[in-house]
C-alpha cells in the first residue's frame, strides 16, 4: 500500500460536457440521488488520500459551490483542493492545471469526473498492485460490448501496453479493439509531470490528451501496465443523456442487489426506484413502482405498496404504507398505517400506531400515539396528542392570509366529521366536538364543543314547522 500521505487523487471535471446538451454542468447531473461528482468524490475518499484535487472549468463556480455545500454530507474528509482550468483544451491540460498540487505527491490517482459507477474496491486493488510493482503508470482497462466513443488500449505483439488511441483518431482495425481506457489511472507523479511537458495537441479538436502521457512514460522506459477488471459497467462514462439513464439503471440494480442481500423483499427490482444511500430493514416488502429517495431509512417488516413515494424520511419497523402515499422529510414511528393516498409534507411526525388514511394531508404536525386521521382531512401546524380520533373532512385553518397559526388537540379528543379548527386554538383532553363545527375558541377538558347553527325545516310555503 502507498503510504496515504504520498497519495493525491485528481478528479477531472472541467470539460464542457457538450453532448449532454444541458445548461447544468455535467458533474452536477444526478445518478440515484447524488450528483455524479459526489459518486466520484466518495470513491476517492474511500482510498483516504492526503488530498483530493478537483479540476473545474466549465461552470466552475456552480460546481465549486455545490461540492463545498455537499462535501460533509457525502463523507468527504480529505482536503479538497480546487484547480481551475481556463483553456479547456483536453484532459492533458486539465491535469496540467493542477501541477502545483501534483508536485507535492509521489503518487497521483487520476479519475475522470464522469464515471459515477466506479468501484472503490477496484481502485484499492489497482493501488496495491501499483505499489507492489514500482512503475511509471497504470491504467484500468476493461473490455466492453460496445467500445464506440472510448479510447482503445493498443497492445504490443507481446501483449504489453503500447498506447491509448482515441476513438476520433482510430482506424477501422483499432476501432475493433474491445479493451477500452476507463479514464482511471495511477501515475508516478514525477513521470507524469515530465510527460505532461511533452504533450502536443492531437485529434480533430487539437486537444492535449492525458492518454498520450502513458506512451510517453513507456518511452521513458518506465513500466506502464494495464489493470484489468471484468466488471465493465464500472467504466461507463456519462457523455449523453442516454448514458446518464444507463448509469442510473445500473446503479439502481446495484442498490436493489445490496438491499436484497440485506434481506429486503423487492417484488420487481427492475421497477424499484431506490436511491443509492437508502437503508431498508430485513423482511420489508417493496412492491413495484415505489420511489424511495435521498437519505430515507425504513425499518424491518414494513409493507410499502405500489406507487408510494418517500423522500428523506425515517420510517420505523412494522409500518404499512398503502398505494399512492407521498411522504417527504417526515418521521413515522413503528406500527403506523398510511394511505392509500395519504400525503405527509415536511416535518410531519407520526407517533407509534398512528393512522393517516385516504386523501388526508399532514404538514408540520405531530400526530400522537394511536391517533387517527383516516379520511379526507388537512392537518397543518398541529400538535395532536395520543388516542385522538379525527372525523372525515376535518380541516385545520392554519393560515390567516399573513401568518401560520398552531392548533393543539390534546389526548383522547374526539373530533366529529367536517370540523374546522380556526387556529390558533386549543382543545383540551377528552373533549368532544360536534360534527360540522367551526371551532374558534379554546375547549376545556372533557367538555363538548358545538359551533353550528341549529337545523331549521321549512314547509313548502315558508312557514316554520319546527326547529
Ligand atoms: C476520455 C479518454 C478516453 C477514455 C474515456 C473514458 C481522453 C483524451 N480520453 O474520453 O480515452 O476512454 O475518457 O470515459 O482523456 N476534462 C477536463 N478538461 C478538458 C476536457 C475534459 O477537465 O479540457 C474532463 C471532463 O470533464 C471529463 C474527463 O476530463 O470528466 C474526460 O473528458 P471527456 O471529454 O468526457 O473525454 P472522453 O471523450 O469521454
Ligand atoms: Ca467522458
Amino acid at each position: 500500500m502507498v503510504a496515504q500521505k504520498n497519495l493525491c487523487i485528481l478528479i477531472l471535471a472541467a470539460g464542457k460536457g457538450t453532448r449532454m446538451k444541458s445548461s447544468l454542468p455535467k458533474p452536477l447531473h444526478t445518478v440515484c440521488g447524488l450528483p455524479i461528482i459526489a459518486h466520484i468524490l466518495k470513491a476517492a475518499q474511500a482510498l483516504e488520500p492526503a488530498a483530493i484535487g478537483l479540476v473545474i472549468g466549465h461552470g466552475a463556480d456552480q460546481v465549486m459551490s455545490a461540492v463545498k455545500a455537499g462535501m460533509a454530507s457525502w463523507g468527504i474528509t480529505s482536503p479538497v483542493v480546487f484547480a481551475e482550468q481556463t483553456d479547456l483544451s483536453g484532459s492533458g491540460s486539465a491535469v496540467k492545471a493542477a501541477l502545483p498540487l501534483l508536485q507535492k505527491f509521489e503518487t497521483v490517482f487520476v479519475l475522470n469526473g464522469d464515471t459515477p459507477l466506479l468501484l472503490p474496491s477496484t481502485l484499492q486493488q489497482m493501488l496495491s498492485v501499483f505499489e507492489a510493482q514500482k512503475q511509471g503508470a497504470m491504467v484500468l482497462g476493461v473490455s466492453v460490448p460496445d467500445p464506440a466513443g472510448y479510447g482503445r488500449i493498443v497492445r504490443t505483439p507481446e501483449g504489453m501496453f503500447e498506447a491509448i488511441v482515441e476513438d476520433a483518431d482510430a482506424d477501422a482495425e483499432t476501432k475493433k479493439i474491445a479493451e477500452i481506457n476507463s479514464g482511471m489511472y495511477i501515475f508516478n507523479s514525477a513521470a507524469l509531470q515530465t510527460a505532461l511537458s511533452q504533450l502536443t495537441p492531437q485529434g480533430p479538436k487539437n486537444e492535449y490528451y492525458l492518454t498520450d502521457t502513458l506512451s510517453i512514460i513507456r518511452q521513458m522506459t518506465l513500466p506502464v501496465t494495464v489493470f484489468n477488471s471484468t466488471d465493465y459497467e464500472q467504466a461507463l462514462g456519462v457523455n449523453s443523456k442516454a448514458q446518464l439513464a444507463e448509469a442510473e439503471q445500473i446503479m439502481r440494480l446495484r442498490t436493489a442487489k445490496r438491499l436484497m442481500d440485506e434481506g429486503v423483499t423487492l417484488v420487481r427490482p427492475q421497477d424499484s426506484y431506490i436511491d443509492a444511500e437508502v437503508q431498508i430493514g430485513a423482511d420489508t416488502r417493496i412492491e413495484p413502482g415505489c420511489h424511495i429517495y435521498g437519505k430515507t431509512v425504513i425499518g424491518k417488516n414494513c409493507l410499502i405498496e405500489s406507487g408510494v413515494y418517500i423522500k428523506d424520511s425515517v420510517i420505523a419497523d412494522n409500518v404499512t404504507i398503502k398505494m399512492g402515499t407521498y411522504i417527504e422529510e417526515s418521521e413515522v414511528a413503528e406500527e403506523c398505517q398510511l394511505g392509500p393516498y395519504a400525503h405527509l409534507r415536511p416535518k410531519s411526525v407520526l407517533k407509534k400506531g398512528a393512522k393517516v388514511g385516504n386523501f388526508s394531508e399532514i404538514k408540520k404536525s405531530v400526530i400522537g400515539e394511536g391517533s387517527k386521521v383516516n379520511h379526507l382531512s388537512y392537518i397543518g401546524d398541529t400538535q395532536m396528542g395520543a388516542g385522538v380520533n379525527v372525523g372525515a373532512g376535518t380541516i385545520t385553518c392554519n393560515y390567516d392570509g399573513k401568518n401560520k397559526h398552531q392548533t393543539v388537540i390534546e389526548d383522547h379528543v374526539f373530533v366529529g366529521s367536517n370540523v374546522n379548527f380556526v387556529a390558533p386554538v386549543t382543545v383540551h383532553e377528552y373533549a368532544k366536538i360536534g360534527a360540522g363545527s367551526t371551532i374558534t375558541k379554546e375547549i376545556p377538558a372533557e367538555s363538548l364543543g358545538i359551533a353550528r347553527s341549529r337545523q331549521v325545516v321549512l314547509e313548502k310555503k315558508g312557514v316554520k314547522k319546527n326547529d
